[in-house]
């Protein structure tokens, strides 16, 4: 055990590994006994304090004990801040606290040991990158972007590291310059670049540059990869036996008879959405700005993640018939919304996130010239008329006519989800 003893623990080691043995063979009660008798003695003994870690860290796995995960990320920490840690022991408490905090939901925490490794190894880009996918979960973009033009500095062809910072430079709008990261990133081949989200941001990059052929062949790559189920259909969340077609009919879903209660109620649900739109602008909230290339494009959420919002106070009667329904009203992937676009719009090609949800468009003010597209097929919304499509395909919108366009969009799970993939999400 030469790697984890420093010339400290070197004195007693037979002690510390007559503890290891008892660890070793599941005897954990008499392990921390042992390593407990030798911290008594050897107060900076770093096997020890890492032995009591693993100890209680077990205890804790075995009990599902929350209280004790929260002793078991204090003691490593504490074995982490012991004078003179060999290299190897730092690491693999290092890397077990991150896991620890991680597993308890706080990210927040793992920062100040991603530190800790990154400056007792400065040389190693690996502790810098995994860095980076914390203030990823944290949101904190520009925070990821400053270190990661220090990493490249240092490591310019890092494979990781560019497709972080093409990501990066995706998120803040900077497409040519994320489309060069991403390549190079990608092209690089190293481990962690070949994700379904860099190859989607890649081709969509390109997308919006008008570089259609160039996307085309990022995607098939997706493909071939089995990163994306097909070039058109691109969502990242999937169950891969669901049946996938672009548009589908009411008796398709079998979903028809609530979909037709929908229908014959459309004008209650376009008065509810006619009286919101009186003080539209704060009544609905702006789709994303990344999603549009030009246009004004709102809307009003009524579900969201399987959960009713408060804003259907405005719209009882609408969210009565969604309430009605579990597979819409517990669609934990979906939403219920109005969606309200202005004259003028056009929504980039884009697919939803999963393949587990339909889109049921209802048609409530349409003028004329405006259309969908999904994958090949163009289609207009009716005003009183359902129509269904599946949103993890490419899609994109245009609204080329003179005045305002209202729809309530309703999604539902697919009807080929299982009740055991549901959960608790559908109950017929
Ligand atoms: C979409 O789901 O992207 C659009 O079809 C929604 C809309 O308002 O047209
Ligand atoms: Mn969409």
């Amino acid at each position: 055990k030469i790697n984890i003893t420093n010339s400290y623990d070197w004195q007693y080691r037979q002690n510390l590994d007559d503890a290891d043995e008892e660890f070793d063979n599941g005897r954990i009660t008499d392990a921390l006994e042992k390593y407990r008798k030798i911290i008594r003695n050897h107060e900076k003994s770093v096997r020890a304090k890492y032995g009591i870690a693993k100890s209680l860290d077990l205890t804790a796995e075995l009990q599902k004990s929350n209280e004790l995960l929260v002793k078991v990320i204090e003691a490593y920490i504490n074995t982490l801040l012991t004078p003179d840690v060999p290299d190897t022991l730092f690491k693999a408490a290092a890397e077990r606290t991150i896991n620890r905090m991680r597993f308890k939901g706080d990210y927040e925490s793992t920062i100040g040991i991603q530190n800790l490794l990154i400056n007792k190894f400065p040389n190693d880009v690996t502790y810098r990158n995994d860095l980076i996918v914390t203030l990823f979960m944290l949101n904190r973009i520009s925070e990821a972007k400053t270190k990661l033009e220090d990493i490249l500095l240092i490591w310019p062809n890092n494979g990781l590291a560019m497709v972080y910072y093409g990501f990066v430079l995706k998120q803040i709008g900077n497409l040519s310059e994320a489309v060069y990261y991403l390549s190079k990133g990608i092209e690089s081949n190293e481990d962690g670049t070949q994700d379904g989200r860099f190859y989607f941001h890649l081709g969509d990059a390109l997308q919006k540059l008008k570089k259609d052929e160039d996307a085309r062949q990022v995607y098939r790559k997706g493909v071939e990869k089995g990163l994306f189920l097909s070039e058109v259909q691109r969502s990242l969340y999937n169950v891969n036996r669901l049946t996938g077609r672009y548009w589908w009919t009411k008796e398709q879903t079998t979903y028809q008879s609530f979909f037709r209660k929908l229908e014959r109620n459309w004008k209650q649900i376009r008065n509810e959405g006619m009286m919101l739109l009186k003080d539209k602008y704060n009544e609905f909230v702006e789709e994303s700005e990344q999603l549009r290339e030009m246009g004004d494009w709102r809307q009003y959420e009524l579900f969201s993640r399987g959960i009713r919002k408060s804003q259907c106070n405005k719209a009882p009667i609408t969210c009565a018939l969604i309430s009605d329904f579990p597979p819409a009203a517990g669609c934990r992937r979906g939403q219920t919304k109005f969606s309200l676009m202005e004259a003028n719009t056009h929504v980039w090609p884009h697919c939803g996130p999963t393949n587990c949800r339909l889109r049921a468009h209802l048609g409530l003010i349409v003028p004329t010239n405006v259309s969908i597209r999904v994958a090949s097929e163009h289609r207009n919304w009716k005003e009183g008329e359902i129509m269904i499509f599946d949103d993890s395909f490419e899609h994109e919108v245009w609204h080329n006519g003179t005045s305002p366009r209202l729809i309530l969009i309703v999604d539902v799970w697919h009807p080929e989800l299982t009740l055991e993939e549901l959960g608790e999400g559908r109950n017929r």
